[in-house]
């Protein structure tokens, strides 16, 4: 009569008191489950790939580096007696050793999601990728020795990103994960072409911490954008215009606004013309952009499409940012964020890639995120809303994230105190091996599950 996770769950929403005496029900309600489940499978709260995956859980490397190799050189990078110059090229082998694991997941991707079509490949320009990265992030000088540098090193698309839980499910396959990434990528690029200084927020920095990737039950890509940068973000994308009449949005034209920063090539297909910019608003203004590819679906009863990037704009004085429009935000009230724990933004895992995030991660989540009384590192939160669908009922999911650690990855941190840097792998218990690596110049410890 108990055995429902799924209720449990529900009980368990925003009721932290509730939360002991339910731990101890589920503890009850595994241990009753293990009891059955020799004869009974229906009941598997865990995962449902997690006998597969155990037994071919082959991760092919993609690089003549091994991970013991990349964990050296990541404390050669951030030793403080190597000389500018060794930081500088062991830079450049990890950004290859990068260059390697990207090159493998476009492959894997476009195999598995597309029969290796030539337009898959041709969408996704890593050169051009990496070069951005790299320029944006290269130890030019002493000032701009690494703050943070990791990799994911064991991604494998397809083995990842098909586990699922039933208490906090994701509609995200794996070939759904590769069109968020293959998106994202390509605004990465627009976003460097066109100078618009852009960070992780909200979500996806919870997701960069926690997973080195997206939350694996989440849906979108969340990123922080300037107010003053708004106008190129307008021009650097095809706009969506939407005539609409009584609130109700009729038909759905595109313009083409010709950005003087993007230059496609002719002669191949581009992934980049088939990207617009849709204004999202509430009913005063604009609150965030919505960039998605034509070629996506789209969500009923919207006017954009899935997958999609949200982009933020924030206003700022000379020492802080807030969300715009102040204290409307629709995702809630944003506080005030010293630009100090912002500045200099620094390179974090998300699943192959490796993206701009705020500086001091545990402030910077305080001011963006609602967090009430408990830590993101130890309550996983979640919704039941089909995000991809805009449908199902908006019930949040809040669970202690230790019941999910059979079945997603999660980071493990260490911190040296005597030389303020912490290193984090990503743990998962289907592999016995770490996923990924980050180490970074750090001077708090964050809380942790692991
Ligand atoms: C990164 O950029 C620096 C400076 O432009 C360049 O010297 C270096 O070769 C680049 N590294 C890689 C791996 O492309
Ligand atoms: C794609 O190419 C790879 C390597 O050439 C091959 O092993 C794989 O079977 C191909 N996939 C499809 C779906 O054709
Ligand atoms: C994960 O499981 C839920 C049901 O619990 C299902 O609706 C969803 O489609 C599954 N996700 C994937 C990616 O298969
Ligand atoms: C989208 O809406 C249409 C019409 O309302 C409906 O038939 C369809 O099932 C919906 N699709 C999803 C995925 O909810
Ligand atoms: C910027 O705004 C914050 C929050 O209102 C305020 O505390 C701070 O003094 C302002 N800084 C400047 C330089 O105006
Ligand atoms: C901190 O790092 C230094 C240098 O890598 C090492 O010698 C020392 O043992 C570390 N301390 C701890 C507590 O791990
Ligand atoms: C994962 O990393 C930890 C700490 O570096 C190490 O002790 C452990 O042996 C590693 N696990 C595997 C399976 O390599």
């Amino acid at each position: 009569m108990y055995t429902n996770p799924v209720l449990f769950a529900r009980m368990l929403i925003n009721n932290r008191r509730l939360w002991i005496p339910c731990m101890i029900l589920c503890g009850l309600c595994a241990a009753t489950l293990v009891l059955y489940q020799s004869d009974n499978n229906r009941h598997n709260v865990e995962t449902y790939i997690s006998s597969q995956t155990s037994q071919d859980f082959s991760f092919s490397s993609a690089n003549s580096l091994t991970y013991d190799d990349v964990k050296l050189l990541l404390d050669q990078l951030f030793d403080s007696q190597m000389s500018l110059s060794g930081v500088q090229s062991i830079w450049n082998k990890l950004i290859e050793v990068w260059r390697g694991i990207l090159t493998k997941f476009v492959h894997d991707a476009c195999d598995l999601c597309h029969h290796n079509g030539s337009y898959c490949y041709d969408s996704i320009d890593i050169t051009r990728y990496v070069h951005y990265i790299n320029e944006s992030f290269y130890p030019i000088n002493e000032i701009k020795r690494p703050v943070g540098m990791g990799l994911y090193y064991h991604f494998d698309l397809k083995t990842l990103r098909s586990v699922n839980n039933s208490i906090l499910p994701t509609d995200v396959s794996p070939c759904d994960y590769f069109h968020m990434l293959q998106l994202m990528i390509n605004v990465q690029l627009i976003l460097h072409q066109a100078q618009i200084k852009y960070f992780l927020t909200k979500g996806t920095l919870i997701g960069v911490l926690r997973h080195h990737d997206v939350i694996p039950w989440d849906t979108d890509i969340d990123l922080f954008i300037p107010q003053s940068a708004t106008n190129k973000i307008l021009t650097s994308f095809r706009q969506l215009e939407i005539p609409v009449i009584k609130g109700v949005s009729t038909t759905t034209t595109t313009t083409t606004t010709e950005s003087s920063g993007i230059r496609l090539s002719k002669d191949r297909p581009s992934f980049h013309k088939d990207l617009v910019v849709y204004r999202f608003k509430n009913i005063y203004k604009v609150t965030s952009y919505k960039i998605f590819s034509l070629r996506s679906p789209i969500v009923n009863r919207t006017n954009y499409r899935w997958p999609k990037i949200d982009i933020f704009p924030y206003e700022e004085n000379a020492t802080h940012i807030y969300a715009y429009p102040k204290h409307q935000h629709n995702l809630g009230t944003m506080y005030y964020l010293a630009k100090t724990n912002v500045d200099p933004v620094y390179l974090r895992v998300l699943g192959p890639l490796l993206i701009p995030s705020p500086r001091h991660p545990r402030l910077s989540l305080k001011s963006m995120v609602r967090l009430g009384r408990s830590s993101v590192f130890f309550a996983c939160e979640g919704n039941t809303f089909l995000h991809r669908y805009n449908r199902g009922p908006t019930d949040n999911w809040r669970v202690p994230c230790k019941e999910l650690h059979k079945t997603y990855p999660f980071v493990k941190s260490e911190r040296n105190a005597t030389h303020s840097l912490c290193f984090e792998e990503l743990k998962y218990p289907q592999s016995n091996r770490n996923l990924s690596l980050y180490k970074y110049r750090c001077e708090e410890d964050l809380p942790r599950t692991l």
